[in-house]
């Protein structure tokens, strides 16, 4: 794969999209990015700014379909090479034992799977038309694995798997390539509210290394770490109640900080 000139990213701003930046920015690369903080997004732009690249940012609350959809239309008034739809939340469990709300849960499905689904058809439109392109979706193992702490979580990720996997097969005959990044645990403020194990967890830095270098190999589906990939392969064989008995290990709740009430 050539190195990608043109590139959208969504959620620059934090974790693991600001590591990809970082990772792909230099001389002769042109940023599209979008979050909703603007200073966070201000200093990425400056970052990558500063190691050559020109930068873009546009303050879009991707839970906005339409708002999203003019983005990515301004965005690919030249043809885009890389778009990578990372932005994403996570909810689970709350303090007091109870899930998350209904509300809570339709905004993680609405952040997680509407907006790149949604935003995954547009830029397919127009890689289409420009006979080039390719769309990186950042799912999850999570994907893999539905978890008794967080059920929108796991269905707004394996929803999104199922989703890049079918748009992948209608692209290729058109040139157009999707490709699908299913990592473990990362350090970022996605894990520091995770209040429970995290086996294999790795810095953002390694885990944005890991997903470029697969997709520059031309890799469809990112999934690491390995361990766990092969773990989770092996544990869906299984009946749902023993799959239930090695999840117990693995329990959470997610922190909101005093007086979380998610159920509520
Ligand atoms: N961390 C992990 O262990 C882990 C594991 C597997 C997969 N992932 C996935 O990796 C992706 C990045 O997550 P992360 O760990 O880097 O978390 P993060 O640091 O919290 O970053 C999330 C990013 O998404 C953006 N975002 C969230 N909601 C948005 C909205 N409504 N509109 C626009 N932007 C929005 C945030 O930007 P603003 O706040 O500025 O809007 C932020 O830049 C997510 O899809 C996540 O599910 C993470």
């Amino acid at each position: 794969m050539t190195a990608p000139r043109r590139i959208l990213l969504t959620g620059a701003s934090s974790g693991l999209g600001r590591e990809m930046a970082r990772h792909l920015a230099g001389p002769g690369v042109a940023f599209l990015l979008c979050g909703r903080r603007a200073d966070a997004l201000k200093a990425v732009a400056t970052e990558l700014r500063d190691a050559g690249a020109t930068v873009e940012t546009a303050l879009v609350d991707l839970t906005d379909v339409a708002a999203a959809q003019d983005w990515v239309d301004t965005c690919a008034v030249q043809p885009v090479d890389l778009a990578i739809l990372n932005a994403g939340m996570f909810d689970g469990r709350g303090r007091d034992g109870a899930l998350e709300s209904p509300m809570r849960a339709a905004v993680q499905v609405e952040t997680n799977l509407t907006a790149p689904v949604t935003l995954g058809l547009r830029l397919a439109d127009h890689m289409r038309d420009a006979g080039q392109g390719t769309i990186l979706f950042i799912s999850s193992l999570g994907a893999f694995s539905a978890h008794a702490d967080a059920p929108s979580y796991s269905a707004s990720k394996a929803g999104l798997t199922a989703f890049a996997r079918a748009l992948r097969e209608d692209l290729a005959p058109d040139g157009v390539r999707v490709a699908i990044a299913h990592p473990g645990h990362i350090e970022t403020p996605q894990t520091e509210v995770h209040r429970g194990p995290l086996p294999g967890i790795m810095p953002a830095a390694r885990a944005a290394k890991v997903i470029l270098s697969g997709l520059a190999r031309g890799r469809s589906e990112i999934d690491f770490p390995g361990h766990l990939r092969w773990g989770l392969r092996f544990q869906s064989l299984l009946p749902w109640r023993m799959q239930a008995r090695i999840n117990r290990g693995l329990r959470f709740w997610v922190d909101d900080g005093p007086g979380d009430g998610k159920g509520k």
